[in-house]
């Protein structure tokens, strides 16, 4: 990718929490990149790290989470290492910001959606209430729920606004990235392709750079121009979302698509994936997926594979299967 295009590099992210057990090593050597205007999925079962590796870009880890090593380079600068009030300044809303899992549920029940996007824009924005509360209405109308409702109560709203003033509140500064974690994930069916509808349109209209979490790859199929597939805190694939679902090349992507249903493709027999992602405290040596992996061979249970780039164009796999061919 051309550097000048580069908006996010992530380089060997590693992330522990501590607990009475051990260490759980939620994240180990995540690397991936993401260019302006781009979406990059991040996709995988429960408890892959998802949410870990997100939380991470905006230093919002829990009190016992700590990034071990790696770089989170944005527009040229490591942002883990510039000092935490510099960073909830000029970084943290204002350049990466986050519609959080479930965020929809924790808006505060007794304030209205305007001043609690007004709110966001005061702290970070040097103008006056008047002014806020403005530029709240602009960013309800372009998610589709209105200035007029300015005014309303969390209750007072369907599942779908709210997920919607969420993601106005998460456009509050005009960031450069916007992280969206599971955004349709406790929505129905009918509400999640609105919802879906909306990050669409604002992709296109605004050349957002989103990172788009989520476990369901209908979505991420729908949305992204890259995918990152994760298992037990690895990225085990990288491609350009096309050449993935076309050629998924990890056992483990294989599986995960042959689980989903197709949106638009032929219907087709669904496959499951055997056993459980392992516990992260005391993760298998070598692969982490070889206790479910039909082709695991000796070296897959004590070798970790290398993540190379095996395509003409990129596609990285971690897979020794893979890399002998
Ligand atoms: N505060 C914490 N303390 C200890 N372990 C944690 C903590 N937060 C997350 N974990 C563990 O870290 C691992 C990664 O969790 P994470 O929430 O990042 O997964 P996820 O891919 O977002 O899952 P989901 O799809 O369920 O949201 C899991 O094993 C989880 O149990
Ligand atoms: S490295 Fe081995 S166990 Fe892991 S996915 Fe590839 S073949 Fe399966
Ligand atoms: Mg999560």
């Amino acid at each position: 990718m051309p550097k000048d295009e580069l908006l996010l590099q992530v380089q060997d992210l590693t992330v522990y929490f501590t607990t009475l057990r051990g260490y759980v090593r939620a994240v180990e050597d995540v690397t991936f990149e993401l260019a302006q205007g781009h979406t990059l999925g991040l996709a995988g079962e429960s408890g892959c790290g998802k949410t870990t590796t997100a939380l991470s870009i905006l230093r919002l880890l829990p009190i016992n989470g700590r990034i071990m090593k790696g770089k989170v380079i944005l527009e040229g600068n490591d942002v883990t290492r510039i000092n935490s009030e510099r960073f909830r300044k000029q970084v943290r809303w204002k350049k990466i910001s986050m519609v959080f899992q479930g965020a929809m549920n924790s808006l505060h029940p007794t304030r209205n959606v305007g001043d609690q996007i007004s709110e966001a824009i005061l702290l970070h924005e040097d103008v006056n209430k008047r002014e806020a509360s403005e530029r709240a209405g602009k960013l309800l109308d372009l998610v589709g729920v209105g200035a007029e409702r300015l005014d309303r109560f969390p209750h007072e709203l369907s599942g779908g606004m709210k997920q919607r003033a969420v993601i106005a509140m998460a456009l509050a500064c005009n960031p450069s990235l916007i992280i969206a974690d599971e955004p349709t994930t406790a929505l129905d069916v009918i509400v999640q392709t609105q919802v879906m509808k909306v990050i669409k349109e604002l992709q296109a209209k605004l050349n957002l750079s989103m990172i788009m979490v989520s476990h369901d790859l209908s979505l991420i199929s729908e949305t992204t121009t890259e995918v990152a597939i994760m298992y037990a805190g690895r990225i085990v694939e990288y491609a350009d979302t096309a050449t993935l679902y076309k050629e998924p090349l990890h056992p483990y992507t294989q599986k995960l698509i042959g689980a989903f249903p197709s949106i638009l493709g032929p219907k087709k027999e669904l496959t499951t994936i055997h056993g459980f992602p392992p516990d992260l405290i005391n993760p298998p040596p070598g692969c982490r997926f070889h206790p479910r992996c039909s082709y695991a061979m000796e070296k897959c249970k004590k070798d970790v594979p290398l993540f190379e780039n095996v395509g003409e164009k990129t596609h990285f796999v971690g897979c020794h299967l893979v890399s002998q061919k």
